[in-house]
Protein backbone atom coordinates (compact mmCIF):
# COMPACT_ATOMS: atom_id res chain seq x y z
CA UNK A 1 0.00 0.00 0.00
CA UNK A 2 1.57 3.40 -0.92
CA UNK A 3 2.59 4.75 2.49
CA UNK A 4 1.58 8.62 1.34
CA UNK A 5 -2.39 7.47 1.06
CA UNK A 6 -2.55 6.48 5.19
CA UNK A 7 -4.74 8.76 6.12
CA UNK A 8 -3.79 10.36 10.00
CA UNK A 9 -4.22 8.02 13.08
CA UNK A 10 -5.36 10.36 16.62
CA UNK A 11 -4.39 8.17 19.11
CA UNK A 12 -4.64 8.84 22.79
CA UNK A 13 -1.57 9.00 25.02
CA UNK A 14 -3.26 6.67 28.14
CA UNK A 15 -3.91 3.18 27.81
CA UNK A 16 -6.70 2.46 25.54
CA UNK A 17 -10.64 2.21 26.45
CA UNK A 18 -11.47 1.94 22.49
CA UNK A 19 -9.50 1.99 19.45
CA UNK A 20 -11.16 2.18 16.01
CA UNK A 21 -8.59 0.76 13.27
CA UNK A 22 -8.52 1.60 9.56
CA UNK A 23 -12.48 1.85 9.63
CA UNK A 24 -13.99 2.08 6.12
CA UNK A 25 -17.50 2.43 5.52
CA UNK A 26 -19.22 2.96 1.98
CA UNK A 27 -23.12 3.84 1.56
CA UNK A 28 -23.28 3.17 -2.74
CA UNK A 29 -21.25 5.75 -4.20
CA UNK A 30 -20.63 7.76 -0.87
CA UNK A 31 -17.35 6.72 1.15
CA UNK A 32 -18.43 7.57 4.55
CA UNK A 33 -15.35 6.83 6.09
CA UNK A 34 -12.27 6.34 4.21
CA UNK A 35 -9.71 5.05 6.81
CA UNK A 36 -10.19 6.10 10.27
CA UNK A 37 -8.13 5.29 12.84
CA UNK A 38 -8.95 6.92 16.58
CA UNK A 39 -8.33 5.73 19.98
CA UNK A 40 -9.74 7.05 23.42
CA UNK A 41 -8.03 6.83 26.07
CA UNK A 42 -9.47 5.94 29.85
CA UNK A 43 -10.98 8.60 31.38
CA UNK A 44 -10.11 10.91 28.60
CA UNK A 45 -12.46 13.19 26.51
CA UNK A 46 -12.13 12.97 22.81
CA UNK A 47 -14.51 15.66 20.96
CA UNK A 48 -15.53 14.19 17.40
CA UNK A 49 -16.19 17.16 15.31
CA UNK A 50 -16.86 17.65 11.66
CA UNK A 51 -19.30 19.25 9.26
CA UNK A 52 -22.39 17.55 8.65
CA UNK A 53 -22.21 14.22 6.70
CA UNK A 54 -17.98 13.91 7.70
CA UNK A 55 -18.42 10.68 9.00
CA UNK A 56 -18.82 10.89 12.53
CA UNK A 57 -22.21 9.12 13.66
CA UNK A 58 -21.20 6.27 10.97
CA UNK A 59 -17.77 6.13 13.04
CA UNK A 60 -19.71 6.27 16.50
CA UNK A 61 -22.17 3.38 15.22
CA UNK A 62 -19.26 1.28 13.98
CA UNK A 63 -17.49 1.82 17.25
CA UNK A 64 -20.18 0.86 19.22
CA UNK A 65 -20.94 -2.74 17.01
CA UNK A 66 -24.38 -1.44 15.78
CA UNK A 67 -22.92 -1.25 12.19
CA UNK A 68 -20.19 -3.16 10.90
CA UNK A 69 -17.50 -1.60 8.54
CA UNK A 70 -16.65 -2.69 5.38
CA UNK A 71 -13.14 -2.77 6.46
CA UNK A 72 -11.05 -2.23 9.48
CA UNK A 73 -11.66 -3.09 13.23
CA UNK A 74 -12.46 -1.68 16.40
CA UNK A 75 -10.40 -2.91 19.78
CA UNK A 76 -11.76 -2.67 23.26
CA UNK A 77 -8.96 -2.02 25.81
CA UNK A 78 -6.20 -4.16 25.00
CA UNK A 79 -7.75 -7.16 24.21
CA UNK A 80 -8.02 -8.97 20.43
CA UNK A 81 -10.22 -6.85 18.33
CA UNK A 82 -13.66 -7.47 18.94
CA UNK A 83 -15.24 -7.02 15.13
CA UNK A 84 -15.27 -7.97 11.84
CA UNK A 85 -18.63 -7.27 12.52
CA UNK A 86 -21.28 -6.69 14.64
CA UNK A 87 -20.98 -7.05 18.41
CA UNK A 88 -23.19 -6.38 21.46
CA UNK A 89 -22.35 -3.06 22.61
CA UNK A 90 -23.67 -3.11 26.57
CA UNK A 91 -22.48 -7.23 26.79
CA UNK A 92 -18.61 -5.98 25.79
CA UNK A 93 -18.89 -3.30 28.02
CA UNK A 94 -19.39 -0.25 25.95
CA UNK A 95 -22.61 2.44 27.12
CA UNK A 96 -23.83 4.44 24.33
CA UNK A 97 -26.53 7.79 24.05
CA UNK A 98 -27.78 8.62 21.29
CA UNK A 99 -29.26 12.13 20.35
CA UNK A 100 -33.03 11.26 20.12
CA UNK A 101 -34.68 7.61 21.04
CA UNK A 102 -33.03 7.58 23.97
CA UNK A 103 -35.43 6.65 26.52
CA UNK A 104 -38.89 5.14 26.87
CA UNK A 105 -41.13 8.44 27.58
CA UNK A 106 -44.20 6.63 29.12
CA UNK A 107 -41.93 4.05 31.33
CA UNK A 108 -39.93 5.65 34.72
CA UNK A 109 -36.72 6.61 35.32
CA UNK A 110 -36.13 3.49 36.95
CA UNK A 111 -37.57 1.35 34.20
CA UNK A 112 -35.60 3.09 31.53
CA UNK A 113 -32.10 2.19 33.55
CA UNK A 114 -33.07 -1.24 33.83
CA UNK A 115 -34.85 -1.60 30.61
CA UNK A 116 -33.11 -5.17 29.12
CA UNK A 117 -31.42 -5.41 32.61
CA UNK A 118 -34.27 -6.35 34.49
CA UNK A 119 -33.25 -7.71 38.47
CA UNK A 120 -35.43 -10.42 39.46
CA UNK A 121 -36.48 -11.56 43.05
CA UNK A 122 -34.41 -14.14 44.69
CA UNK A 123 -36.84 -15.20 47.21
CA UNK A 124 -39.24 -16.39 44.50
CA UNK A 125 -39.04 -19.26 41.43
CA UNK A 126 -37.65 -17.36 39.10
CA UNK A 127 -39.93 -18.98 36.19
CA UNK A 128 -42.40 -16.71 37.85
CA UNK A 129 -40.35 -13.10 36.70
CA UNK A 130 -41.11 -11.33 39.53
CA UNK A 131 -38.92 -8.06 39.41
CA UNK A 132 -36.92 -7.44 42.77
CA UNK A 133 -38.20 -3.25 42.25
CA UNK A 134 -36.82 -2.35 45.61
CA UNK A 135 -33.51 -3.67 44.83
CA UNK A 136 -33.36 -1.94 41.21
CA UNK A 137 -34.82 1.41 42.71
CA UNK A 138 -31.75 1.45 45.00
CA UNK A 139 -29.28 1.10 42.72
CA UNK A 140 -30.76 3.02 40.05
CA UNK A 141 -30.68 5.84 43.05
CA UNK A 142 -27.04 4.79 43.41
CA UNK A 143 -26.24 5.27 39.50
CA UNK A 144 -27.95 8.64 39.87
CA UNK A 145 -26.01 9.97 42.80
CA UNK A 146 -22.54 8.67 41.40
CA UNK A 147 -23.24 11.17 38.78
CA UNK A 148 -24.63 13.72 41.21
CA UNK A 149 -27.73 13.95 39.35
CA UNK A 150 -30.50 14.93 41.75
CA UNK A 151 -34.19 13.79 40.80
CA UNK A 152 -36.89 13.83 43.04
CA UNK A 153 -37.30 10.51 42.57
CA UNK A 154 -37.01 7.67 40.11
CA UNK A 155 -40.33 6.42 40.02
CA UNK A 156 -41.18 9.55 37.72
CA UNK A 157 -42.28 8.78 34.14
CA UNK A 158 -39.35 10.25 31.82
CA UNK A 159 -42.51 12.27 30.07
CA UNK A 160 -42.86 14.20 33.10
CA UNK A 161 -38.61 15.18 33.06
CA UNK A 162 -37.02 18.14 31.30
CA UNK A 163 -34.82 17.43 28.01
CA UNK A 164 -31.73 18.26 30.48
CA UNK A 165 -33.08 15.73 32.85
CA UNK A 166 -33.48 13.12 29.91
CA UNK A 167 -30.37 13.62 29.20
CA UNK A 168 -28.66 13.26 32.56
CA UNK A 169 -30.63 9.42 32.58
CA UNK A 170 -29.71 8.62 29.53
CA UNK A 171 -25.85 8.94 30.34
CA UNK A 172 -26.55 7.67 33.97
CA UNK A 173 -28.27 4.46 32.38
CA UNK A 174 -25.17 3.90 29.55
CA UNK A 175 -22.99 4.55 32.33
CA UNK A 176 -24.52 1.89 34.60
CA UNK A 177 -23.90 -0.96 32.29
CA UNK A 178 -20.70 0.13 30.90
CA UNK A 179 -17.43 -0.64 31.85
CA UNK A 180 -14.54 0.88 29.91
CA UNK A 181 -16.37 3.51 27.31
CA UNK A 182 -19.17 5.88 26.73
CA UNK A 183 -20.11 7.19 23.41
CA UNK A 184 -22.32 10.24 22.98
CA UNK A 185 -23.69 11.57 19.58
CA UNK A 186 -25.30 15.10 20.31
CA UNK A 187 -25.92 14.66 24.00
CA UNK A 188 -26.30 18.58 24.33
CA UNK A 189 -28.15 19.13 20.38
CA UNK A 190 -31.95 20.13 22.11
CA UNK A 191 -31.20 21.57 25.38
CA UNK A 192 -30.41 25.53 26.07
CA UNK A 193 -27.73 27.08 27.71
CA UNK A 194 -28.14 25.90 31.61
CA UNK A 195 -29.02 22.32 31.00
CA UNK A 196 -26.40 21.72 28.60
CA UNK A 197 -23.71 22.72 30.96
CA UNK A 198 -25.15 20.55 33.23
CA UNK A 199 -24.89 17.55 30.75
CA UNK A 200 -21.17 18.97 30.05
CA UNK A 201 -20.31 18.82 33.70
CA UNK A 202 -21.94 15.26 34.08
CA UNK A 203 -20.11 14.18 31.08
CA UNK A 204 -16.55 14.75 32.72
CA UNK A 205 -18.14 12.98 35.83
CA UNK A 206 -18.32 9.68 33.85
CA UNK A 207 -14.72 10.73 32.89
CA UNK A 208 -12.88 11.40 35.95
CA UNK A 209 -14.56 8.00 36.99
CA UNK A 210 -12.34 6.34 34.67
CA UNK A 211 -14.38 5.83 31.43
CA UNK A 212 -13.40 6.84 27.73
CA UNK A 213 -15.85 9.57 26.10
CA UNK A 214 -16.19 9.96 23.00
CA UNK A 215 -18.28 13.01 22.70
CA UNK A 216 -19.97 14.00 19.09
CA UNK A 217 -20.97 17.62 19.02
CA UNK A 218 -21.42 21.02 17.19
CA UNK A 219 -21.11 23.02 20.62
CA UNK A 220 -17.64 24.03 19.99
CA UNK A 221 -17.49 26.27 22.98
CA UNK A 222 -18.26 23.74 25.30
CA UNK A 223 -16.16 21.25 23.87
CA UNK A 224 -13.18 23.19 24.40
CA UNK A 225 -13.67 23.38 27.58
CA UNK A 226 -14.82 19.44 28.37
CA UNK A 227 -12.69 18.01 25.70
CA UNK A 228 -8.68 16.53 26.25
CA UNK A 229 -8.22 16.50 22.80
CA UNK A 230 -10.62 17.31 19.86
CA UNK A 231 -10.55 15.54 16.59
CA UNK A 232 -11.93 16.97 13.25
CA UNK A 233 -13.26 14.97 10.69
CA UNK A 234 -13.98 16.02 6.95
CA UNK A 235 -15.35 13.73 4.34
CA UNK A 236 -14.48 10.78 6.06
CA UNK A 237 -11.47 11.23 6.76
CA UNK A 238 -9.88 12.81 10.14
CA UNK A 239 -8.34 15.85 9.05
CA UNK A 240 -6.82 17.63 12.16
CA UNK A 241 -6.66 16.93 16.17
CA UNK A 242 -6.24 19.44 18.78
CA UNK A 243 -5.76 19.62 22.42
CA UNK A 244 -9.01 21.04 23.94
CA UNK A 245 -7.59 23.42 25.94
CA UNK A 246 -5.65 25.51 23.84
CA UNK A 247 -7.81 25.15 20.43
CA UNK A 248 -9.30 28.05 19.20
CA UNK A 249 -13.01 28.48 17.12
CA UNK A 250 -11.06 29.57 14.42
CA UNK A 251 -8.70 26.76 13.86
CA UNK A 252 -11.09 24.27 14.68
CA UNK A 253 -13.76 25.49 12.11
CA UNK A 254 -10.86 26.09 9.64
CA UNK A 255 -10.17 22.34 9.67
CA UNK A 256 -13.86 21.54 9.49
CA UNK A 257 -14.37 23.45 6.39
CA UNK A 258 -11.09 22.86 4.79
CA UNK A 259 -8.40 24.81 6.05
CA UNK A 260 -4.84 23.73 6.14
CA UNK A 261 -4.62 20.39 7.67
CA UNK A 262 -3.73 19.56 11.10
CA UNK A 263 -1.87 16.29 10.50
CA UNK A 264 -0.18 15.28 7.45
CA UNK A 265 -3.02 14.27 5.20
CA UNK A 266 -1.40 14.54 1.80
CA UNK A 267 -5.42 14.60 0.68
CA UNK A 268 -6.56 17.48 3.32
CA UNK A 269 -5.26 19.89 1.20
CA UNK A 270 -7.26 18.79 -1.78
CA UNK A 271 -9.39 22.24 -2.83
CA UNK A 272 -12.98 21.06 -1.63
CA UNK A 273 -15.85 19.60 -4.02
N1 LIG B 1 -27.63 4.37 6.31
C1 LIG B 1 -27.10 5.15 5.38
N2 LIG B 1 -27.38 4.98 4.07
C2 LIG B 1 -26.82 5.76 3.13
N3 LIG B 1 -25.96 6.75 3.39
C3 LIG B 1 -25.63 6.98 4.67
C4 LIG B 1 -26.18 6.20 5.72
N4 LIG B 1 -25.67 6.67 6.91
C5 LIG B 1 -24.85 7.66 6.58
N5 LIG B 1 -24.82 7.88 5.24
C6 LIG B 1 -24.00 8.88 4.54
O1 LIG B 1 -22.69 8.81 5.04
C7 LIG B 1 -22.15 10.10 5.22
C8 LIG B 1 -21.75 10.30 6.67
O2 LIG B 1 -22.91 10.37 7.46
P1 LIG B 1 -22.89 10.55 9.05
O3 LIG B 1 -24.27 10.40 9.54
O4 LIG B 1 -21.87 9.65 9.62
O5 LIG B 1 -22.40 12.06 9.18
P2 LIG B 1 -22.24 12.96 10.47
O6 LIG B 1 -20.83 13.44 10.51
O7 LIG B 1 -22.75 12.25 11.66
O8 LIG B 1 -23.16 14.22 10.11
P3 LIG B 1 -24.14 15.12 11.04
O9 LIG B 1 -23.26 16.12 11.71
O10 LIG B 1 -25.05 15.76 10.05
O11 LIG B 1 -24.87 14.21 11.99
C9 LIG B 1 -23.22 11.07 4.73
O12 LIG B 1 -22.92 11.41 3.39
C10 LIG B 1 -24.48 10.28 4.84
O13 LIG B 1 -25.43 10.72 3.89
MG1 LIG C 1 -24.38 12.55 12.94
Amino acid sequence: MDPSATPPRSESRRPAAITALAIRKQYGHVEALRGVSLSVGLGEIVALVGDNGAGKSTLMKIMCGAISPDAGEVVLGNDVPVVAGRFNAAEQGVGVVYQDLALAPHLTVLENVYLGHEVLRTDRPRWLGLLDRRAMALEAQAALQRLAIRLPTVRVPVSLLSGGQRQAVAIARAVKWARRVVLLDEPTASLGTRQADIVMNLIRNVAQQGFGVLLISHDMERLARVADRIVVMRRGTIVAEFPGASATLAQIVEAMLGGAPRLADPRAGAPAA
